[in-house]
């Protein structure tokens, strides 16, 4: 960085890299770093959360190991990345998510299925990118899991958005997608939007490509809730869409996380996908985490 743009170099901000890079080890391969030396169950000093917070910005996607939280200490070490965002969709029971809530492949009666109610988080995506102020950052923690399978798969946007050739960047920056919930519903076979969550969250316009608050790095915002680009024509945006979404998924830009009991993982929306994985016997063992969910901004 040319020191003239660089920020003024506190000290503070320079120990808080210091220590990020020593708590937390970058996993192998694409995104992420992972540390089995934090203790989540208590209140963390300024100087770890500032620690954590460096990590976050740096890696996008974070795995503490060996935790065992309840829903008020996740809640309390959520919000120390902005506030809790809430829920609005409805449960087949008619409830709404807590705050903090479990997503699972049980039905009503705790039983697995090989269905769950919600199932569009197969498909790639980013958390409420239909949302005026889609989700920053989403966290889960593992409770119950299958013994094998059941991972999360994470791509880089930023890392797929760098290696477009020059002339698809230039032919996509500045162009606006519209995010729709009742498109998603739709693209993934899943139920119809009520009156209601439509009128809540109507389909909106998001840059295509979106530039991070904190780092200022180009990334690549599509997914599953992506269903046209503003003034092109269905098809064309279409077809953009899908070829950016092949291009952007590809190996060289996941990460797969296998899951191990204890761990807490959370990433960043505004420049990654995630999706579930289908990959272990979904009918017969149980994949219980607690979710929570960081508020974000309006995407520049
Ligand atoms: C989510 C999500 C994926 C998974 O919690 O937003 O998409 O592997 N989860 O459960
Ligand atoms: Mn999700």
């Amino acid at each position: 960085m040319n020191s003239l743009h660089a920020p003024a170099a506190s000290s503070a901000a320079a120990s808080a890299d210091v220590a990020a890079h020593s708590l937390f080890t970058p996993l192998d391969g694409i995104i992420g770093a992972e540390t089995d030396r934090l203790d989540l169950s208590r209140p963390l000093d300024d100087r770890t959360v500032e620690a954590v917070r460096t990590a976050f910005r740096d890696h996008h996607l974070l795995v503490i190991r060996n935790q065992s939280l309840d829903k008020e200490r996740m809640y309390r070490f959520a919000e120390l990345f902005g506030p809790i965002e809430g829920h609005m969709i409805r449960l087949s029971d008619g409830s709404k998510w807590d705050a903090v809530h479990t997503i699972t492949n049980l039905d009503a009666g705790g039983n697995p299925v090989a269905k769950p109610f919600i199932s569009s988080n197969y498909f790639w995506h980013t958390d409420k990118s239909f949302l005026r102020e889609p989700s920053l950052l989403t966290m889960l923690h593992a409770v119950e899991l299958p013994p094998n399978g059941g991972d999360t798969q994470f791509a880089d946007m930023i890392a797929a958005y760098d290696a477009l050739p020059e002339d698809t960047r230039r032919r996509i920056d500045g162009l606006k997608s519209v995010q729709s919930l009742e498109f998603m519903r739709r693209y993934t076979g899943s139920a119809p939007p009520t009156e209601d969550d439509i009128v809540a969250a109507p389909p909106i316009a998001h840059p295509l490509v979106r530039t991070h608050p904190e780092t200022r790095r180009k990334s690549l915002y599509i997914g599953m809730y992506s269903s046209h680009i503003e003034g092109m024509s269905e098809e064309e945006g279409r077809a953009l869409l899908e070829e950016l979404l092949e291009h952007a998924t590809q190996d060289r830009f996941v990460r797969t996380h296998r899951w191990r009991h204890g761990d807490l993982v959370f990433w960043d929306n505004r420049c990654l996908l995630h999706r579930a994985t289908a990959n272990y016997e979904m009918g017969k063992h149980r994949r219980v985490l607690m979710r929570v969910v960081v508020k974000g901004s309006v995407p520049e």
